[in-house]
């Protein structure tokens, strides 16, 4: 089942390039045929200049030849430019249609456990495509089809001199092949090593006050040193695996051209080909030659290219698997969830087992438990962020998976435990990106999460612009910033994970506030919490501990459980509870 669709998906993913691209590819096959036709010319002219010309020393045809070869020349060179304008048009088309798709992908990948450098890799994919297409690579792919036409002009000349040709451009073309094994694991592991040395650097550049303040820059320096060293190792290796296949090639083809004169010259003198055919098959054979040295001179882009454009086509399947849900309508009942397994994407460790449990319109559960326990795992899950390995999340019966992702954004509103804001002004925050302002709907959620004095205070108000994830912030304003988004546009389900770390006394309340009116209006607040304080508005209390749902239940029988656990291990902090029920669906 699972094979068929992928199938189905691949192939579609294949398709919709394949469509886009099929007709001009053929249209480049043609157009390098011309080219490749008229860049007989030279070879002919010389012909006719030492066969016809010079034997009858007719000054006027020497001119009409002449102006004939130049009105030619001038038809490849209008075809040359034609070609490689089309070709930079296609990598731009390239770029227009894939970038989007790409930078979805790579905003997609960090939560998969990707590095943000290995994520965003994936735009420069489309990067690495279009420069190829610019460049000399693609021509010399296209001219290659047209190599045998040169061997044939050759071999009409005389035969001994195509069959050397032809012994060239194989002996060429398995170098082209043996540099292309030779460079490609190279190639790959210089690219890894170039990631690790971008992550390194990228996480030194994230810790910058860290590194400042306990003075260990010069040892983060040294340590992406290292990396960088390794990167740069790999990288001349594989370039001098490709610079020496390639000096090896051009001295090959110089080696052949001159052997080609030297036995044109011998059948000239045993009276078998003209003077004129000497120089005719030295144009025509260097002509036939020059795509492959091109393509091996142009090896290190056609193996970027070529690996940008897997990874791209991969990432195609991928999308092109996602079908739009139906439009469900909005959830206004309940939250299930439905004994749900989670696992972390990167390592695939199982991090929460079979936790189930019921919410409807209107309560409010408060999720408690050990550092560590599991509670923003679960958050991950309800958020869909993570999704889960087995069970279901249901908003009003129907699995979150069954939900347009950008509709279901409108129902579910988060605040992360390290908030993180956009760089943008504090309105794009709040909104999500919304084309329109909504003053009503934004000083509503503003007001409600209490910071709406604290925004009309700063200088530009609304309109601030928070800098590089949110700097311009204190850690309780981007909190407060964090909570107004979440509760903008009332969602039904409201979910925060420890939204009071930053928080003081005013915050709190501003919290409490938010519970209780998210709970008023028929929604649905779920709030991790450390401190007891921030328990006062909901009515349902679940316990988190080792990756499991130990306890869950309305809030005073819980929390007499917890204090009767307390009592009986004699010690402080949380214990196991017996769970109270098995599979929730309490209220
Ligand atoms: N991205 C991740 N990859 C792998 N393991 C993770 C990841 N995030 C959290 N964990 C692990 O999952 C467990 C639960 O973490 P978490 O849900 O954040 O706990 P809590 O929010 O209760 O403090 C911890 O043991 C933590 O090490
Ligand atoms: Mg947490």
């Amino acid at each position: 089942m699972a094979s068929t669709t992928k199938v189905l998906a691949e192939h579609r993913g294949d398709e919709m390039l394949r469509r886009e691209f099929k007709g001009v590819a053929v249209f480049l096959f043609w157009i390098s045929g011309i080219i490749n036709v008229l860049a007989l010319t030279g070879s002919f002219y010389m012909l006719q200049i030492y066969d016809r010309a010079l034997t009858s020393g007719s000054i006027p045809t020497l001119l009409a030849l002449s102006i004939l070869v130049i009105g030619l020349y001038l038809f490849q060179g209008v075809f040359d430019i034609v070609r490689s304008q089309l070709l930079v048009r296609i990598g731009a088309r390239f770029d227009r249609m894939l970038a989007p798709i790409a930078h979805r992908v790579s905003v997609d990948m960090p939560r998969f456990g990707f590095s943000t450098g290995e994520a965003l890799e994936r735009g420069r994919d489309v990067d690495t495509i279009r420069t190829f297409m610019g460049s000399q690579g693609p021509v010399a792919l296209f001219d290659l089809p047209w190599v045998p036409l040169y061997i044939l002009f050759v071999y009409f000349l005389h035969p001994v001199l195509g069959a050397l040709t032809l012994g060239g451009a194989f002996v060429l073309t398995l170098l082209t092949i043996w540099t292309e094994l030779k460079s490609r694991k190279l190639a790959a592991a210089a690219q890894q090593a170039f990631l690790t040395r971008n992550a390194v650097a990228d996480s030194n550049a994230r810790n910058a006050d860290i590194l400042k303040a306990m003075g260990f820059a010069g040892r983060a320096v040294s340590r992406f040193n290292e990396v960088n060293q390794d990167h740069l190792t790999l990288q001349t290796r594989a370039s001098d695996v490709i610079g020496t296949f390639g000096a090896f090639s051009r001295i090959l083809r110089m080696v052949l051209q001159s052997a080609l004169l030297g036995v044109g010259a011998y059948l000239t003198i045993q009276g078998q080909m003209s003077a004129g055919a000497i120089i005719a098959v030295s144009v025509a054979s260097s002509r036939a030659l020059a795509p492959i040295d091109m393509a091996i001179g142009n090896w290190k882009g056609v193996v970027a290219a070529r690996q940008a454009f897997k990874r791209l086509r991969d990432t195609m399947v991928a999308l092109s698997n996602m079908t739009k849900p139906l439009d469900l309508p909005a959830p206004s009942k309940s939250l299930k969830v439905d004994k749900i397994s989670v696992a972390a994407p990167a390592s695939g460790r199982v991090l929460l087992t079979e936790v189930a449990f019921e919410l409807n319109a209107g309560q409010g559960l408060g999720v408690i438990g050990p550092s560590g326990g599991g509670k923003t795992t679960l958050v991950r899950a309800l958020t869909g962020i993570w999704p889960s390995l087995r069970g279901a999340i249901r908003l009003d019966e129907a699995d979150l998976t069954q939900w347009d992702e950008d509709k279901l954004g409108q129902y579910v509103g988060y605040l992360p435990q390290d908030v993180a804001l956009l760089d943008g002004t504090i309105v794009e925050n709040i909104t999500r990106l919304a084309p329109q302002r909504d003053a009503r709907a934004i000083v509503a959620a503003t007001k409600a999460a209490g910071v709406h004095e604290m925004i009309v205070r700063l200088p530009d108000g609304y309109d601030t612009q928070l800098g590089p994830m949110g700097t311009a912030l204190s850690a309780g304003q981007r909190q407060r910033i964090g909570l107004a988004r979440a509760l903008y546009g009332d969602p039904f389900v409201v979910i925060m994970d420890e939204p009071n770390a930053f928080l003081d006394a005013e915050g709190e309340q501003a919290l409490n506030l938010a519970i209780r009116q998210i709970r008023a209006r028929g929604g649905i607040a779920i709030v991790v919490a450390h401190r007891p304080s921030i328990l006062a508005e909901v009515d349902m209390v679940a316990v988190i501990q080792n990756g499991r749902l130990t306890a869950f239940g309305p809030k005073e029988e819980i929390v007499a459980g917890q204090r009767q656990a307390n009592l009986n291990t004699n010690a402080g902090g949380l214990k196991v509870v017996e769970p109270r029920t098995e599979t929730g669906g309490m209220a």
